[in-house]
């Protein structure tokens, strides 16, 4: 059975991914790979990765350029069959567009289009210091609103937004949310964390686990206690 989580394979070790992805696949989640595994190994690695089976792929590369580039690279992406790709939504409306109607090209078997909104390491102070002022509330609620009005499939969110972003942008949009903690797991740099089953609970559709499988002493049985956690929140 598929569990909604994807795990984290934030390595350039490519035994280590793939003991990774392994694990995830077994407790029949996804693998997410993002820009440190793909800039080492590039689209063959990740190819090797998935060619294993089953196990969707979120391809986090944050894409954030000109519209004309950013279309480029998604065409390019879809090569992988992505089951989830992503955008900065600062990117701003044509380059959305244009990154929604790349995805398009790929029909029926289109992967999910999801945006950053601002990144969770970024908090008032950052975000005055390069010049936009205001609460970061504020701004994640106003690109998770351009995000929906070009027509993409969902945001990354952090679990504190989870609430407030599902009030606002309803029942269909994906969210897609990182930094969460099975009860007891070590917090590391996440700061505000909720477990699995609480994210699932408050509105997440799917999320994102990296240290809590890749540091605990056995991943393959903290994986499935992960997926577990799941299964009886959506029950
Ligand atoms: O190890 P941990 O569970 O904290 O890993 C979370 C994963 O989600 C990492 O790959 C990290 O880059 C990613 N992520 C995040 N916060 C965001 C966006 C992505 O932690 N806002």
């Amino acid at each position: 059975m598929r569990s909604p989580f994807f795990c984290a394979i934030d390595t350039t070790d490519p035994d280590r991914a793939a003991s990774l992805a392994e694990v995830a696949a077994a407790a029949g989640g996804g693998i997410k790979i993002g820009k440190e595994f793909f800039t080492r190994h590039g689209p063959e690695g990740v190819r090797r990765l998935c060619s294993g089976g089953e196990a969707p792929l979120f391809l986090d590369l944050k894409f954030h350029d000109i519209p004309n580039t950013v279309a480029g690279a998604v065409r390019a992406a879809l090569a992988l069959a992505p089951a989830i790709l992503n955008v900065h939504a600062a990117g701003g409306r044509a380059m959305l567009n244009a990154a929604r109607e790349a995805v398009e090209t790929a029909g029926a078997d289109r992967p999910k289009l999801i945006a950053v909104t601002v990144l969770t390491s970024l908090d008032a102070d950052d975000l005055s210091e390069i010049g936009l002022a205001g609460p970061v509330e504020t701004r994640t609620l106003a690109l998770a609103r351009l995000t929906r009005a070009c027509g993409l499939d969902g945001v990354v969110c952090s679990p504190r937004e989870i609430a407030p972003l599902r009030a606002a942008l309803g029942p269909d949009f994906l969210l897609v949310v990182p930094g969460v903690r099975p009860a007891g797991a070590a917090l590391g740099d996440q700061k505000r964390v909720m477990t699995p089953g609480e994210a699932l609970r408050a509105g997440a559709d799917h999320l994102v686990v990296g240290r809590p499988i890749s540091a605990a002493e056995d991943p393959a049985a903290a994986a499935r206690a992960i997926a577990a956690e799941l299964a009886e929140a959506a029950a």
